[in-house]
């Protein structure tokens, strides 16, 4: 019998989201920034994977890649430098062609303590660590994204960006700081036809969150509506979303990405 029914195959290739994209994630080695490396790769985009530290784990996401034939290459770059973050840029264009799309991901680490005990010199360096691995970036890819008349740039915030939680007053200074640059990008660079728009997770379970005590994650399961903690799968979808060519007409938006613990 002959048919004129798609095979499996072809119907996910003609659903890749990312066919012929240029992305680069910062703080891809690990945690969020790996899933979306390897779920942005699987829909067709070539993969800047940015580590700091982690090469052999940067390595492992690159292989994943590769074994399921996507394309990704490991860039080490700590992206509060920028001559570093420039060098990063450059390896990424050589490799793939011109970047048109960033994911600022990177996590800057803080202590977590009541206000009264924090010290200006944790508070600044969050500050500073968490706008500088935006500035820079985006400082690097912003000119050839003009060039090309098109961009995305796709920002993880954090819930307690806009709902602050006691102990994370820098984190959620840092990001709400954040989310400013952001929107202030998405208003300047819209004419250039490059949108900039925010993720912001909730407790997502990754290295970062791995020192929390478990009873503590249950209970914040137990408030969040869809009654489990997130993935950073679940943010790479978000980020997928916002990075398609479907979400072409959203820009300075700021997406919740919590199992609805945080309602706008
Ligand atoms: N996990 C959560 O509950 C949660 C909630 C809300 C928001 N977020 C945000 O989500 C983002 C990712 O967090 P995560 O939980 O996935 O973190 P993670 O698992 O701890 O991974 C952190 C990543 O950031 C990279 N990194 C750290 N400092 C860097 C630097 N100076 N330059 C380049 N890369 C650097 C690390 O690279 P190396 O290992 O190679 O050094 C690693 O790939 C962060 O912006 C975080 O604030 C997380």
């Amino acid at each position: 019998m002959v048919t004129t029914q798609p095979q499996n195959s072809q119907i996910l290739d003609n659903y890749k989201l990312m066919s012929d994209r240029v992305v680069l994630i910062t703080g891809a080695s690990r945690g969020i920034g790996a899933a979306t490396a390897k779920l942005l790769a699987r829909h067709g985009a070539a993969v800047g994977v940015n580590y700091y530290g982690s090469e052999e784990a940067a390595g492992q996401v690159v292989e994943a890649i590769a074994s399921e034939g996507g394309q990704a290459l490991a860039v080490k770059a700590d992206v509060r430098d920028p001559q570093q973050v420039d060098a990063m840029v450059q390896q990424v264009a050589e490799a793939f062609g011109p970047i048109d799309t960033v994911v600022i991901n990177a996590n800057a680490g803080f202590p977590i303590a009541p206000f009264v005990d924090y010290r200006w010199e944790d508070f600044e360096a969050k500050l500073v660590g968490e706008l500088k691995g935006a500035f820079f970036p985006c400082k690097a890819v912003v000119p050839s994204m003009i060039e090309q008349k098109r961009g995305c740039i796709i920002a993880v915030s954090s819930s307690v960006s806009r709902s602050p939680s006691e102990g994370f007053s820098a984190h959620s200074t840092a990001k709400s700081g954040l989310n400013a640059f952001i929107n202030s990008l998405a208003l300047e660079l819209g004419p250039h036809g490059i949108r900039a728009n925010v993720v912001a997770p909730g407790l997502v379970l990754t290295d970062a969150t791995a020192q929390v005590p478990q009873e503590d994650k249950d209970a914040s399961a137990q408030m969040v509506p869809l009654k489990r903690n997130g993935l950073p799968e679940d943010i790479a979808g978000a980020i997928l979303l916002l990075a398609s060519e479907e979400a072409r007409f959203i820009t300075g938006a700021y997406l919740p990405v919590s199992g609805g613990i945080q309602m706008l």
